[in-house]
């Protein structure tokens, strides 16, 4: 059972996972592009439980690693400390900002695909990629919660997968398995399991910057149901890959 998780990323996404863990009672070590010094508020924060590292050590620390950098530099994510661990990936592809992948494009292979390529060793988990970072904070209910959430997970290997069903229970999440990393697509950005839902109502379109922040930072959101996930996944189709900030 998972006691420590080593985050190689720390900004929105980590820091809301990292939030939800200490809170479950584990330990985080978390890691960025800076440095460990550059962590001290948020691991100050976290409280007992956390500590700052390099992305080598965070890496080797875990018993489970989340891997929450933007997907540009996933090949810089540490391979060799990662060898034999189970690997979380909540990265997505935004082109405007990772840069244009071809084969991510052509729909060659999923980018939890192109993760565990590079990651030959290690196990490659999708998972608590399709909230925005707020709502996954702050949707995480007890097991049994009658607004309990469910999110899809997606990977190769059974028993890391059962290893991280388990962990997002204690996270605050039902998990419900669509396969392989290569199924993964059912769940990347433009599908209609991709954040919105758990986001509830669109705000109004004409929405200006300032009120459209109010509305993302206070929206409440709502719980998605095993059931609802099924139903949006098995509704999704394949077409052009990477999503857009609006
Ligand atoms: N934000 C969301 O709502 C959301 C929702 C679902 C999924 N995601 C996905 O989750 C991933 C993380 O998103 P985010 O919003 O948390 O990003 P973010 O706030 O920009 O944080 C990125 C983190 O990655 C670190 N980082 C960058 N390059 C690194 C490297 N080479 N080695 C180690 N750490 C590195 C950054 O450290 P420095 O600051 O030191 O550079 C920072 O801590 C992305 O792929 C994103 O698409 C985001």
């Amino acid at each position: 059972m998972t006691q420590t998780i080593g985050f190689i990323g720390s900004g929105m996404i980590g820091g809301s996972l990292a939030r939800l863990a200490v809170a479950a009672g584990l330990n985080v070590v978390m890691s960025n592009s800076r440095g460990p010094e550059t962590l001290a508020d948020l691991v100050a924060e976290l409280g007992d439980h956390a500590r700052a590292a390099t992305p080598e050590e965070a890496a080797k620390a875990g018993d489970v690693v989340v891997a929450t950098v933007p997907l540009g530099v996933y090949d810089r994510i540490p391979a060799n400390a990662l060898a034999g661990k189970i690997v979380i990936d909540t990265m997505n592809y935004y082109p405007h900002r990772d840069g244009r992948i071809a084969e991510l494009d052509s729909r060659e292979i999923t980018s939890s695909e192109l993760l565990q390529r590079h990651l030959a060793n290690s196990r490659v988990v999708k998972a608590l990629h399709n909230m925005d970072w707020i709502r996954l904070y702050t949707r995480a209910r007890p097991a049994g919660a009658p607004d309990r959430s469910a999110l899809p997970i997606a990977g190769d290997d059974p028993a890391a997968k059962a290893e991280i069903i388990r962990l997002m229970d204690v996270l605050g999440y039902d998990a419900v398995d669509i396969g392989t990393l290569a199924d993964s697509w059912r769940c990347e950005p433009r599908t209609p399991v991709y954040v919105q839902p758990y986001q509830g109502p669109s705000p109004a379109a004409r929405m200006g910057e300032p009120e459209w922040q109010r509305w993302f930072q206070d929206a409440p959101g709502e719980p998605v149901s095993a059931d609802q996930v099924k139903e949006l996944v098995a509704q999704a189709v394949r077409g052009p890959v990477g999503g857009y900030f609006g």
